[in-house]
């Protein structure tokens, strides 16, 4: 059986709710990651530290014996936050970044920034104080598709010129626009990229009937822009890191007349970079991607410990009891090649 051992990955992306849903989308990620970067898109959104010390200490309260996970902090930034706590979250050892939501761009954004103007002394204390901006790319509106590369062009093209040493990451980047922009830019702009992205297109999403839990945002593009995420994912590039956007929704949620964005890989995210991986025969280039580049970017250490992956055919739960509801995963009932020594 062929093997695969990696430096403990972290995932640089990751929503995982809170109450009912939280005890097992933490553990879901604690079997695959030793860290993870904790979006916070919560209702009501964490605005403040102490708001996100206390979702801290639910996340660690959730996991189980034997699950060692390290869960860094995001700040959901708004209109009306101050300058203070942004200083107060750039001295905070566990809140490293905050998250810029175009207002109504996602899954609980209503709260987000309504003009980016209204945040730029923020983002100049950010730029100070060397707090780590996280980027939702997408403007409101315009057709959907194209949102990404209107982002870019009307709003982080400027960002860049107005602030050369603010530390950014384009999150979830879905266009070969996105990863021609990060390329160009200096050190200070990374990506995180999402195993939905490498592994589909958007017929996945629309062809032969409308599948709902592949609807995410931003939602899947054309293939030619899959095959230039995994092109750079797989380049080496230090720009280019996992994060994995995984949003557990449940089934009724989901399944609807307006089903909301959000898909659920954390059950098994790693296994899905290995086969987006393997799938352009670079899986050589897995950890460097999922262990180096983004620890790397917030400037912590990379983990010590190691992570095995086997090459053994399994097949994906059709659903996943969540609580007092039901998720259905990522690419349900669907096979996958590698798999967690851990899991096999
Ligand atoms: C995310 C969620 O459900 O919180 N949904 C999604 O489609 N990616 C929010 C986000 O990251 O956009
Ligand atoms: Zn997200």
């Amino acid at each position: 059986m062929k093997t695969l051992t990696l430096t403990q990955p972290d995932d640089w992306h990751l929503h995982l709710r809170d109450g009912a849903l939280l005890s097992r989308s933490v553990n879901d990620s604690a079997r695959q990651f030793k860290r993870a970067l904790i979006m916070p898109n919560l209702c009501p959104p964490i605005t403040t530290i102490a708001a996100a010390e206390a979702y801290r200490q639910r996340i660690l309260a959730a996991l189980v014996p034997g699950n060692d996970f390290d869960p860094l902090m995001t700040l959901y930034l708004t209109d009306t936050m101050t300058v203070e706590t942004i200083q107060q979250a750039a001295a905070h050892p566990q809140i490293i970044a905050a998250k810029l939501y175009p207002a109504h761009a996602t899954t609980n954004s209503a709260a987000g920034v309504s003009d980016i103007k209204h945040i730029y002394p923020l983002l100049e204390a950010m730029q100070t104080h060397g707090l780590t901006l996280c980027i939702h790319g997408e403007v409101t509106h315009g057709d959907i598709f194209d949102r990404e590369k209107a982002f870019i062009d009307s709003t982080l093209t400027r960002l860049c010129q107005d602030f050369p040493r603010l530390r950014m990451v384009l999150e979830h980047i879905t266009t070969q626009d996105a990863v021609d922009f990060v390329c160009a830019q200096g050190p200070q702009l990374a990506a995180s990229i999402t195993p939905q992205h490498l592994l589909f297109h958007r017929n996945q999403l629309l062809a032969g009937g409308i599948k709902p839990h592949f609807y995410c945002l931003p939602v899947l593009k054309r293939q030619c822009h899959q095959h230039a995420l995994l092109k750079a994912a797989s380049s080496g590039n230090a720009k280019f890191f996992l994060g994995s956007d995984s949003a557990p929704h449940s089934l009724d949620a989901k399944q609807s007349a307006c089903g909301c964005a959000g898909t659920y890989s954390a059950y098994s995210a790693l296994e899905f970079y290995a086969q987006a991986f393997a799938s352009i025969d670079a899986l050589d280039k897995l950890e460097a991607f999922a262990s180096f580049h983004g620890a790397d970017f917030y400037r912590l250490p990379r983990n010590q410990g190691q992570t095995t992956l086997v090459e053994k055919p399994w097949q994906l739960p059709e659903i996943l009891p969540f609580g007092d509801t039901e998720v259905v995963p990522l690419a349900a009932g669907e096979p996958l090649t590698w798999q967690l020594a851990a899991k096999a």
